[in-house]
């Protein structure tokens, strides 16, 4: 009797039981390689869109205002969504090593280091969704320029530098002040001696909201790259290598090798519009960069960093990215998120003023403008990875971009009240012609303003910075 209720019951349970979550294929292949895997687990009813309707209800009259309401909406709501799979994964039994990654402008839930174990229990929740893999995303690939040392008595602008006009801004007073720039990149030699003054953590070396490695949370920041460390040097540095000697920077590690992680750069993506500590605690919104820079892609028509560039939006940050190196013979070669309508695109000019043959060019997907606007990439030389005081020479959109990092922090030195859309129009307004080639795609050639080649023109500081 007893028995034959408990098999009804069992039996009732099977029947009625919450279909187990979507689980991507990649990751029972890599738990067949190793132990543990980082993964990321969507939400049955995440419903963001609740929370961004609360968000966009509200009249926000300061920035600060602006990115505290964002975060703690859609903290908050991402917290109520997840706070039953949160609490099963933080009674982590002994063993176990996963931790956990909240990444709250999609209200999605990273799991780092999650053994087969977790994957079922994650499987079996009736709040999962689905389980997504971890994919590496390519760092542009660039050439590799060779190394000098940085000569001390002989500083000079870098040509870069000269050919957007930055020095003539710099003479008027404004180098960037009181504007801060994000980079997502390999990380950054902090030590370096033309970026150690300009790090928002010195002096006093203190990463906390300055410094982010999401896989890891490493304490301080390191590049084992060199990536980063340049393109950082030509947004930020001194000694003639950035085109804002004047402004901070701040960086999170997205590309923690020769690739980076998509889960990396979507908890980056969170961690500037509202940076913590270096161990993900303690998040303060109102220190969010103005710029965050972005030197990764891959791919074409791929929305799939457009939550994050919405978000940026939001609170004010402008989103610059290259758009690859993928050539520029053939048109529309330009990737995600560089093809993107939300964030500037930037493609690569030589110091003739010539379109680089390695840069990627336009039109964007459904014939849409891009690039936005070209900055000098080829032949840059910049900070170095491996010694403090030595130079490196590469070239790629990548090296594009910082500059664009720049001239958009002169901007908003000068006006810092300009919008995300104010200082897109500034560096487009105020772009210089570059020798066109004469050259067509779809029909435009690299004479009409804009074209599929440089966009607006070539960044220019002072007629943009005024
Ligand atoms: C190294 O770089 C410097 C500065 O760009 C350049 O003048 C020199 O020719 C380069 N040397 C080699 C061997 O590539
Ligand atoms: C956040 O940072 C700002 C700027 O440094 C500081 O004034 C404020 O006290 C910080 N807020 C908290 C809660 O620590
Ligand atoms: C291009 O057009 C397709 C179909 O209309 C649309 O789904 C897609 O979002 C468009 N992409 C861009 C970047 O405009
Ligand atoms: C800026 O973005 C470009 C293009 O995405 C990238 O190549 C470069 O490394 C980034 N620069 C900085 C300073 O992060």
């Amino acid at each position: 009797m007893y028995r034959t209720a408990f098999v009804v019951f069992a039996l009732v349970c099977s029947v009625l039981a919450i279909p187990q979550a979507k689980v991507d294929e990649n990751i029972w292949e890599k738990l067949e390689q190793t132990n543990n895997v980082n993964v990321l687990v969507t939400f049955k009813k995440a419903n963001t869109k609740a929370a961004y309707d609360r968000f966009h209800s509200l009249r926000l009259t300061s920035r600060e205002a602006t990115l505290n309401a964002h975060y703690s909406i859609l903290k908050d709501h991402a917290d109520v969504v997840q706070a039953d799979v949160t609490a099963m994964l933080r009674k982590i039994a002994p063993g176990k090593k996963h931790y956990l990654d909240v990444l709250w402008i999609s209200n999605e839930l990273i799991v780092r280091d999650a053994d087969k174990e977790v994957i079922d229990m994650l499987r079996n929740h009736p709040d999962v969704d689905s389980l997504i893999a971890e994919k590496i995303i390519p760092l542009e690939t660039v050439t590799h320029g060779n190394f000098s040392v940085l000569d001390e008595n002989n500083i000079m602008n870098q040509w870069g530098v000269v050919n957007v006009r930055a020095p003539t801004v710099w003479e008027n007073g404004n180098r960037g002040e009181n504007v801060v720039i994000g980079i997502i990149d390999t990380g950054a030699r902090v030590t370096h001696v033309a970026l150690s003054d300009t790090y928002r953590g010195n002096p006093g070396s203190n990463h906390n909201y300055n410094w982010f490695a999401p896989a890891g949370q490493l304490p301080i920041p390191t590049d084992t790259h060199g990536h980063g460390t340049h393109v950082t040097g030509s947004a930020a540095a001194t000694h003639g290598l950035g085109v804002a000697p004047g402004a901070r920077w701040i960086a999170c590690r997205g590309c923690a090798g020769a690739g980076c992680a998509d889960l990396d750069l979507l908890s980056c993506g969170n961690w500037m519009a509202c940076p913590t500590t270096t161990d993900n605690q303690s998040p303060n919104c109102s220190l969010a960069p103005r710029i965050v820079n972005n030197s990764w892609g891959g791919g074409q028509n791929n929305p799939w960093y457009n939550g994050i560039i919405t978000a940026w939006r939001n609170v004010g940050i402008v989103p610059v990215f290259s758009v690859g190196n993928s050539g520029a013979i053939f048109c529309a070669s330009v990737t995600s998120p560089g093809d993107q309508p939300g964030v500037v695109g930037v493609s690569s000019i030589s110091e003739n003023n010539q379109i680089s043959d390695f840069t990627s060019i336009g039109p964007g997907p459904n014939v849409s403008q891009k690039p936005d606007v070209a900055a000098p990439g080829q032949d840059i030389i910049s900070a170095s990875h491996l010694y403090d005081d030595e130079l490196h020479g590469l070239s790629g959109s990548s090296m594009a971009a910082p500059h664009v990092a720049g001239v958009a922090a002169l901007i908003l030195s000068n006006r810092p009240y300009l919008s995300v859309d104010e200082v897109v129009n500034a560096l487009k307004t105020g772009a210089a012609p570059h020798t066109p080639l004469g050259r067509v795609c779809f029909e435009r050639s690299d004479n009409q303003r804009p074209n599929f080649h440089v966009g607006y023109g070539r960044v220019d500081a002072v007629n943009s910075a005024r």
